[in-house]
């Protein structure tokens, strides 16, 4: 994607091969500010306080990290606590395991001297891989929007609503739920994207607006409670929105505020897709409500709001009563049965186990 009209992706090795930069998501949309990732630990925190956020983006961080530790001490006990180090940062997006897991099963059989040259050619990998898997849900989503078109008077605006950033910025590039959205925008569909704010944090006002802007895809922030009135009014075509862990069921964990949207949508018969590569399938679980680990944040994410004052500076300031608590879920889960397709790389399917199944038969159980 486009920043300041250059090609950019979110994470890539440093010009000295010793270490990773990020672009740090904290201060944006305020400031773009490249953060240099030298040591695991360094690694570990930019997942941990988000600097670095979305499924995919995690997961390719991660292995970036496991490769600053194997670079620092390659050895099998490095390599055990590296894994269990950035394993331990965020609970909820599954392709943190995968990623991992990935990385441990291909570095565990080595000499430990080949290890830091196989990290890193697999964090490579993992990036690459990232983009071709966003492509191919690009591809697979595009027709679905193309459809609406045909079915809308010609030249209408067509309106998707997202929740969260499953964009650009959640992934090394394109974005998840966003990438048949920049295709049908490139295609010269006329696309307009409600993006909910996504309290606490504002990853829909302060990343998904700002990546959209870069784009120049045309886009609206509204308050996450709009989204239900937007759809009883027909204003709303399709709701797009990414994953963090779906089960083998198709069961959807995101962000937390995705589910009251997949219940308007059923409410007002609004089509509800949710883009999942698959590293975002979790195909060990079978019931999401009971077996997804549902992260809990701090409360000032709830109790305080950051934002640029008249001024220039960005400042922080506190919402609520002091002494009021306030509580942080920041996933949750939408049941199979509200969503309407999952469009994945290899195409869009039911979201359940036989949808699933058609798609990957490599993970079905015989
Ligand atoms: O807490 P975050 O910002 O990491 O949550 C991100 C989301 O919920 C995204 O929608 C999800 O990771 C999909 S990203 C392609």
């Amino acid at each position: 994607m486009k920043v300041s009209g250059r090609p950019t992706r979110t994470i890539w090795p440093s010009a000295d091969g010793t270490a990773v930069e990020i672009i740090d998501q904290t201060r944006l949309p305020h400031a773009f500010a490249i953060v240099r990732l030298a040591t695991l630990d360094e690694a570990a925190r930019a997942i941990r306080a988000m600097l670095v956020r979305g499924a995919p983006l995690i997961g390719a961080t991660a292995a970036w990290g496991l490769w600053l530790a194997m670079r620092a001490d390659p050895s099998d006990a490095a390599l055990a606590r590296a894994h269990a180090a950035l394993l331990a940062t965020r609970p909820t997006a599954v392709n943190l395991r995968w990623a991992l897991d990935r990385c441990r099963a291909r570095l565990g059989v080595l000499p430990p001297a080949g290890r830091p040259a196989a990290a890193r050619e697999l964090a490579v990998t993992i990036c690459d891989e990232d983009v071709v898997l966003n492509q191919g849900i690009a591809t697979a989503g595009l027709p679905l929007i193309r459809a609406i078109a045909v079915r809308k008077a010609h030249g209408a605006r067509i309106n998707i609503l997202t929740h969260c950033n499953a964009g650009w910025l959640a992934t090394v590039d394109i974005g998840t739920a966003t990438a048949p959205i920049y295709a049908a925008h490139h295609a010269g569909l006329p696309v307009h994207v409600w993006v909910d704010e996504t309290r606490p944090r504002n990853q829909g006002a302060s990343l998904t607006a700002w990546e959209l802007l870069n784009e120049g895809v045309p886009h609206t922030v509204i308050a996450d409670n709009a989204g239900g009135h937007l759809m009883q009014r027909g204003e709303v075509d399709l709701v797009m929105v990414g994953t963090d862990r779906v089960t083998a069921t198709g069961d959807v964990c995101n962000k937390i505020g995705t589910y009251l949207k997949a219940l308007a949508a059923r409410d007002n018969a609004v089509p509800f897709y949710v883009a999942a590569p698959s590293p975002s399938i979790d195909w060990t679980l079978r019931d999401g409500l009971k077996e997804i680990p549902i992260e809990e944040r701090s409360e000032q994410e709830m109790s305080q709001l950051s934002g640029r004052l008249a001024n220039g500076t960005v400042a922080t300031i506190s919402l609520l009563p002091e002494g009021s608590a306030a509580a942080n879920p920041a996933f949750d889960v939408t049941p199979a049965r509200l969503v309407t397709g999952l469009i994945t790389e290899r195409g869009v399917c039911a979201a359940t186990a036989a949808g699933l199944g058609k798609l990957f038969p490599e993970h079905v159980a015989v």
